[in-house]
């Protein structure tokens, strides 16, 4: 197993045991999806302020990009602002975008170091100088890396994604280049943000609510759902052990019938 290391610690022979146990007991998924929830109420149970969450929130962000990176996991995609968040407190928003900025400062030799590739998604021109200034140097200096590709989904929302791709597909048209009976989910597909990713195959909610909150509205078409009532500050490695563990039972059937069924059927 590879030694990679982002949290400051070293990581335990426990650890590098259950992370065998998971390799070894079924298919780790691909790509991992996260709508990282929770923060603000996590902090308000402890008496504290909503950005202290937030900031806590930041190392559950490293233990779990750490604890993928070594369990081979390709692509983790995490939800870090939804366009719709652009709607708080302005403080709160400038909070979080200082939070960006100096987590990334921090962060981003780490990432590196680890072999971690580096990219967002979203609309990036909406963040004010300084973010993009950080954000695109890290992506910069970690653009060659091939080990986890780490997404964060940024001024992100699943309807502003096929909007944009909806333009894309529109322009073809009206140059002359493209026949409208052409269009199809493929090519939907690829003039979305995540046209190089795959679709995740989990995607997982932390705080305890049911909904997608206008994440990868066209990718999650197939995705298995995991739903934790943890709050995000809360969500470390261990937790993401059972999501994958969980994974690993489901009957991922795609509109098809399971094999056995078929020889049934067939039968
Ligand atoms: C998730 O935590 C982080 C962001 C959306 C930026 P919240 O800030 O939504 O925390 P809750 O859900 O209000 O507790
Ligand atoms: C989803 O959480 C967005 C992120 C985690 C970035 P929200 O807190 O914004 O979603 P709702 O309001 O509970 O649907
Ligand atoms: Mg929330």
């Amino acid at each position: 197993m590879k030694e990679l290391s982002l949290t400051k610690t070293k990581q335990t022979q426990e650890d590098k045991n259950r992370q065998k146990e998971l390799i070894d007991s079924g298919v780790v998924p691909e790509h991992i999806a996260i709508i990282m929830d929770g923060n603000g109420r996590w902090a308000q149970s402890k008496g504290n302020i909503r950005l202290f969450g937030h900031k806590v929130g930041v190392d559950s962000v490293r233990d779990i990009t750490e604890a993928c990176a070594q369990l081979g996991v390709k692509f983790l995609t995490l939800y870090a602002f939804s366009t719709e968040n652009w709607g708080r407190p302005s403080a709160e928003v400038r909070g979080l975008m200082r939070l960006l900025v100096s987590s990334l400062r921090k962060e981003a030799d780490n990432l590196h170091r680890n072999n971690i590739r580096l990219v967002t998604i979203g609309q990036m021109d909406r963040f004010p100088d300084d973010c993009i200034k950080e954000l695109d140097e890290a992506i910069s200096l970690t653009k060659d890396n091939t080990g986890l590709e780490l997404c964060l989904a940024l001024s992100y929302s699943g309807r502003w994604d096929i909007t944009e791709a909806v333009k894309k597909i529109a322009k073809h048209v009206e140059e002359g280049r493209l026949a409208p009976n052409l269009i199809n989910d493929q090519m939907i597909g690829d003039h979305l943000s995540t046209a190089s990713i795959p679709d995740p195959d989990l995607i997982i909610r932390t705080s305890g609510e049911y909904r997608i909150s206008n994440f990868l509205l066209w990718q999650l078409a197939y995705s298995e759902l995991y739903i934790t009532e943890l709050y995000w500050p809360d969500f470390r490695r261990n937790e993401l052990y059972e999501a994958i563990q969980s994974f690993q039972k489901r009957d991922r059937r795609f509109g098809k019938v399971r094999k056995k069924n078929k020889d049934e059927i067939s039968n």
